[in-house]
């Protein structure tokens, strides 16, 4: 593996921002975690993760080392009485990971279906969709100990998971690089269809099966999210913020149409993109970036943007709704500069 290479980052970023890193590492088998150890040392312990770049926003210019994960592998693990333990390297790419899942008979991640990017990532954000958190589903998550050089395994509690949240989000999580996530999934199945889009499908409703909420989601999603391969995008560039119940109730008097969702703690979660809208910028564009004309809380590039294009229309958006709804958005995606 050699540590000397420069790369253009464009095409490996969904949001398609102009970047290119100085130093580049192409990991693809375990083997090589030694090496990346000793880069990551020359490079004072300070690398960039990179998997299927669909939570990124990269500036144009990255000087520390970019690895790029491609680590590739599905096993069944362990049969218990009640949950298949499965295996997945890093760098499989999280959608086939899910499909393939079905096809064995392993259930459980099938509200997840169609999220972009790698299973290496699923844990970082903790992705979630149609009610489900994938924290929900995790055993484990290995990895590699960057600076000691050896595998390190993080059970889930360790994980600190919460809403879009994890410790690999944090400072203390950043010196270890993901290179496998174990998923406990039940073979007891139950179906989720709480969530509005799924529960209002009469033909789920009627009698749900993992491969009928899987296209279920593949539709609801091809329908109102933009096709990273057509226009670029990140998904949701916000999170939804999450108030308490007494702002919550102030926000209610005020604006009655307000979307928002109960959490177990009391507290509410609101919808980014209600009021994204609600401020004018749902199909609004602003230089070579714009808000998503379907869903507001989607930030797409009209082409040839920049991570500085990115950030003056967050910023922007962030402005108004703090304005409109005294509520302040915060960014989803992470930012390598
Ligand atoms: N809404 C609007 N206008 C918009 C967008 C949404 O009024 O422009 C309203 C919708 O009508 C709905 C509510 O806001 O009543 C929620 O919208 P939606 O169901 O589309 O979900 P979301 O809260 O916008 C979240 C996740 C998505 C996930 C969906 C489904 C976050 C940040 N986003 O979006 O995740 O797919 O729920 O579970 O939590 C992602 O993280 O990249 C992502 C796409």
């Amino acid at each position: 593996m050699r540590d000397d290479i420069t790369q253009d980052l464009t095409g490996l970023n969904t949001l398609r921002l102009v970047s290119h890193a100085a130093r580049y590492f192409r990991l693809d088998s375990e083997q090589q975690l030694s090496m990346v150890t000793q880069c990551v040392q020359r490079a004072g312990g300070r690398i960039y993760m990179l998997g299927g770049g669909s939570n990124l926003v990269l500036r144009e210019h990255l000087l520390r080392p970019v690895v790029h994960n491609l680590l590739k592998g599905i096993r069944l693990i362990e049969e218990t009485p009640d949950a298949y333990i499965v295996e997945a390297a890093g760098g499989e790419v999280w959608h086939d990971f899910v499909a393939t899942c079905i096809r064995n008979g392993w259930y459980g991640l099938e509200n997840l279906a169609l999220i972009p990017g790698t299973v290496g990532a699923c844990p970082v954000q903790n992705i979630g969709a149609y009610g489900v958190e994938v924290m929900d589903r995790i055993a484990s998550v290995c990895t590699w100990d960057l600076v000691q050089g050896r595998p390190r395994s993080f059970s889930a509690q360790e994980c600190a998971f919460s809403y879009r949240d994890s410790l690999f989000k944090k400072p203390a999580g950043q010196g270890y690089l993901i290179t496998a996530v174990r998923f406990r999934l039940p073979r007891q199945w139950t179906p989720t269809i709480s969530y509005p889009d799924l529960k209002s499908d009469p033909e789920l409703v009627q009698n749900a099966t993992p491969q009928k909420i899987f296209d279920a989601v593949c539709r609801i999603r091809q329908a109102k999210l933009p096709d990273p391969a057509i226009i670029g995008n990140a998904g949701s560039f916000f999170k939804n913020p999450i108030v308490s119940a007494a702002q919550q109730s102030q926000l209610k008097t005020d604006y009655p149409a307000l979307v928002t969702y109960r959490q177990t703690d009391g507290s509410y979660k609101l919808a980014a993109g209600w009021m994204i809208e609600q401020c004018g910028w749902k199909g609004r564009t602003l230089g070579r970036v714009g808000m998503h004309h379907r869903q507001a809380l989607v930030l797409v590039n009209h082409g040839g943007a920049t991570a500085t294009d990115v950030l003056a229309l967050a910023d922007a958006v962030i402005a108004s709704v703090r304005q409109k709804f005294d509520v302040t958005l915060e960014r989803e995606p992470v930012l390598f500069d």
